[in-house]
């Protein structure tokens, strides 16, 4: 579906302004952008007075792992995309680690005909490589609805995995398009494995999963892409030693990404939430927090994404080591991002420079990630004016935890739109979590790329 909608009285963060104003959507595109306001509704146009509201771009998340199909206790791709609308995330790129793992033309063909009947945002999907399934990956070439080609360097949750030489330098010979790699170096990996096997203190989870595992496995892969004139984006950077080396030796060819919870989070919060905070690549250390800061901003880092990685809390106490990896985040991404701003770490267009414009040129979606004249009516209201603390019964994601939980958190989406139609609402002083407001699979469409 796509709506017509007039925004009033708003904040509008522009790609270089920051503008009192008004905005129309027409059939689900931005036609009309009036600084300083004045536009005045059509007969029959729904209306919101946003005064006191910020407008932003729709957000997009381009590293999510919804688990459908396999895990869909955990979420699926109606409670995922909700989670994302609460969010006032627009659009979602998913990964391809499931069950079964989503590596050739059936599994990406059924996750988009499921996604068409339950997403209520827009979305895409990276297909996985595997030692021997080239041709599976050249089947899907230019398909619409597939963003890319992830490549697991390092083992991680699931199976997925690829690291001999070999197969590597095959994917990267005789494929197009993005490939995004896990960047951990596996034979180190295991090796350390071994050697901290009796560790079972939470901290030793860094210290065996090396900032030296990230970089070997991040200078490995910057060396195909340019032997091979490959289009690679690096996933999740964690160490200063990795943002600093790209921000020496990154060519066109490369682009790369860093989570919410590596900027937000460091070895004392590990220590004190424990279980939680276990992810791979590991959350590290406050110099390396310090340096992916400076790495958004020196342009080493393209984007913020969440690696939203939903595991119950049942699944988490089993306590280290044995707890899985990963933690939910598509929801909290935007308000974390604006509370850090709000705090003085960024301003609001760093904001929608790394968390909509970047996605978009990372992966050639078109007409989305700015408020443009003619680009496509996904937008987010938020209010930054009021604090509120989030509790894991707040969230969305069907884990029901958020490794935010009791922090003070302020930009809540107070609607999110896609293509013109809200999908997700709050009320000033109503509940945190807010309402739903779009049918499973009625808003969204498969994204498509250049
Ligand atoms: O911590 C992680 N969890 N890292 C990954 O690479 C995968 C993810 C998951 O799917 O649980
Ligand atoms: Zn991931």
């Amino acid at each position: 579906m796509v709506g017509d909608l007039l925004i009033k009285n708003a904040t509008l963060v522009l790609p270089s302004q920051v503008v009192e104003g008004d905005l129309r959507v027409s059939s689900g595109s931005i036609s009309s952008i009036a600084r300083g306001g004045g536009l005045e509704p059509n007969i029959d146009e729904p209306v919101i007075d946003a005064t006191g509201l910020h407008l932003l771009p729709g957000i997009i998340d381009p590293h999510v792992h919804f688990r459908e199909p396999g895990h869909i206790e955990n979420e699926d791709l109606e409670s995922g995309s909700r989670a994302a609308a609460a969010g006032g995330v627009t659009s979602f790129l998913d990964m391809p680690n499931n069950s079964p793992n989503t590596t050739n033309r059936t599994t990406i063909e059924r996750k988009i005909s499921l996604a068409s009947k339950k997403s209520v945002t827009h979305h895409g999907f990276f297909i996985g490589a595997t030692k021997n399934n080239v041709l599976d990956l050249q089947s899907v070439e230019g398909m619409d609805g597939v963003c890319g080609i992830k490549v697991f360097m390092g083992s991680s949750t699931g199976d997925l995995l690829v690291h001999e030489q070999e197969n590597l330098e095959e994917i990267f010979a005789n494929t197009g398009g993005i490939i995004a790699t896990h960047a951990e170096d596996e034979e180190r990996l295991q090796q350390r494995k071994t050697e901290f096997n009796h560790r079972t203190d939470i901290a030793s989870h860094a210290e065996c999963r090396d900032v030296e595992c990230a970089f070997l496995a991040t200078k490995r892969a910057a060396a195909l892409a340019k032997d091979h004139d490959h289009r690679l984006h690096i996933v999740h950077l964690t160490s200063g030693k990795e943002a600093d080396w790209i921000q020496k030796n990154k060519a066109d060819l490369i682009t790369t990404e860093v989570c919410t919870q590596h900027l937000t989070f460091d070895q004392d919060d590990v220590e004190r939430l424990g279980e939680r905070l276990l992810m791979n690549p590991p959350i590290r250390y406050t110099e390396d927090r310090d340096a992916l800061w400076r790495g958004l901003r020196n342009g080493a880092i393209d984007c913020i994404v969440t690696d939203h990685a939903p595991h119950s809390l049942e699944a988490k106490s089993a306590g280290f080591p044995d707890s899985p990896a990963g933690m939910p985040g598509v929801e909290t991404s935007l308000p974390l991002m604006l509370t850090h701003a709000m705090n003085g770490k960024c301003s609001l267009t760093e904001v929608v420079r790394w968390m909509c414009e970047g996605p978009a040129r990372v992966y050639g979606i078109r007409d989305k990630g700015a408020l443009i004249d003619g680009h496509d009516g996904d937008l987010t209201l938020v209010d930054l004016e009021n604090r509120r603390t989030i509790t894991d019964s707040d969230t969305w994601t069907k884990v029901g935890w958020t490794p935010y939980a009791g922090m003070e958190l302020t930009g809540w989406p107070m609607y999110t739109i896609v293509d013109g139609e809200v999908v997700h609402k709050r009320e000033a002083g109503g509940s945190l979590r807010g309402t739903a407001v779009a049918k499973s699979g009625s808003s969204g469409r498969l994204l498509k790329f250049e």
